[in-house]
């Protein structure tokens, strides 16, 4: 199969590509904004661009991908704050252009990155496709929109699609920005032999995913042989998630396991924007293309600290 990713060069993206290449061709297109060069595999094919550039279609029909994954996205929650123009205009607008260009380059299959920020404060935990969506804040609302974009752009074109809202995503190569990034940036302070700050209380929870599980989802609704849209005109949404909802302080704990580092956290002030709950039930991925997650923190956190003591 030949699979382009949006967002190669990034966390997700670069563990994606690298999964893939043993299998399928592979297209990259990423303007390195927040990802980076060296993230990029040279047996893939590999586009420096903005998704807004008007010569995606161009780059898209060259490459002829059977399928998109759509990463690429202003990913953070801050910034989203900062600039939320910018945020509406790459999440949304670049969602649907890609969506746009993908269908007239015949791909057949579009999954695009979403996010727990959809859902805001949660009403119920866990959190369930169907819960309501009232994101907090301007990346909870691009994202949210974003789904309803690829909708718009496909279903009338007969492409199959869906909307994977991750949970908290970790594990090697992610930046410690971001909005999966608590894990990131502990461990890159206790690599640094500083102490890490939690903000707020800590007992504010999160439903922490390893990025190896995240990138086996996306390779299984891939290479699922039925419908992964469901028809609900905003929908075809799901959980890529663990189920479990781990507190900030239950992380540090954690942390300290795999770090050696057994002094206490120091405490900053809360951060705009942040939820207090979130866990998300992953059944319905389990039910139509079979997959869940296999790692759990414990296991995941070893090789993630050990890649940021080591970069
Ligand atoms: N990491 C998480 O915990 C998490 C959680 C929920 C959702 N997501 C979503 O998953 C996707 C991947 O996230 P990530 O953590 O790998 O983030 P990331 O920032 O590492 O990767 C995003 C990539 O997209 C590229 N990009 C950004 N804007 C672009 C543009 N206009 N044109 C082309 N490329 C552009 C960046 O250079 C980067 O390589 C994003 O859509 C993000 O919103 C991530």
């Amino acid at each position: 199969m030949r699979v382009l990713v949006t967002g190669g060069a990034g966390f997700i993206g670069s563990n994606l590509v690298h999964a893939l290449l043993g299998s399928h061709e592979v297209g990259v297109i990423d303007d390195l904004s927040t990802g980076h060069a060296e993230n990029l595999h040279p047996a893939a094919w590999n586009r420096t661009m903005d998704i807004l550039d008007e010569l995606l279609p161009a780059a898209l029909a060259e490459f002829a991908p059977d399928a998109v994954v759509h990463l690429a996205a202003q990913s953070s929650v801050p910034r989203s704050i900062v600039d939320p123009v910018r945020d509406w205009a790459v999440n949304v607008d670049g969602t649907s252009r890609v969506a746009a260009a993908a269908a007239a380059a015949g791909a057949r299959r579009v999954i695009s990155a979403s996010s727990a920020a959809v859902y805001g404060e949660p009403a119920e935990i866990p959190l369930k496709e169907g819960s309501p969506t009232v994101p907090v804040n301007p990346y909870g609302s691009s994202k949210l929109a974003a789904e309803t974009a690829l909708a718009e752009q496909l279903s009338a074109r007969g492409v199959d699609f869906a909307s994977f809202r991750f949970s908290n995503v970790y594990g090697p190569r992610q930046d410690s920005h971001g909005e999966g990034g608590v894990v990131a940036v502990f461990c890159s302070e206790l690599a640094a032999d500083r102490v890490p700050v939690i903000h707020g209380s800590g007992e504010q929870t999160r439903d922490f995913i390893y990025v190896a599980d995240v990138v086996a989802a996306i390779i299984s609704a891939l290479e699922f042989d039925g419908r992964l849209a469901d028809g609900v005109p905003s929908g075809s949404a799901y959980n890529i998630s663990t189920g479990d909802e781990v507190s900030i302080n239950g992380l540090a704990n954690a942390m300290r396991q795999v770090a050696g580092f057994y002094a206490p956290y120091e405490s900053g002030t809360e951060r705009a924007g942040d939820v207090m709950r979130s866990s998300l039930d992953p059944g319905k991925a389990y039910e139509t293309f079979g997959w869940h997650s296999v790692v759990p923190l414990d296991a995941g956190l070893g090789p993630t600290f050990r890649w940021f003591a080591r970069s």
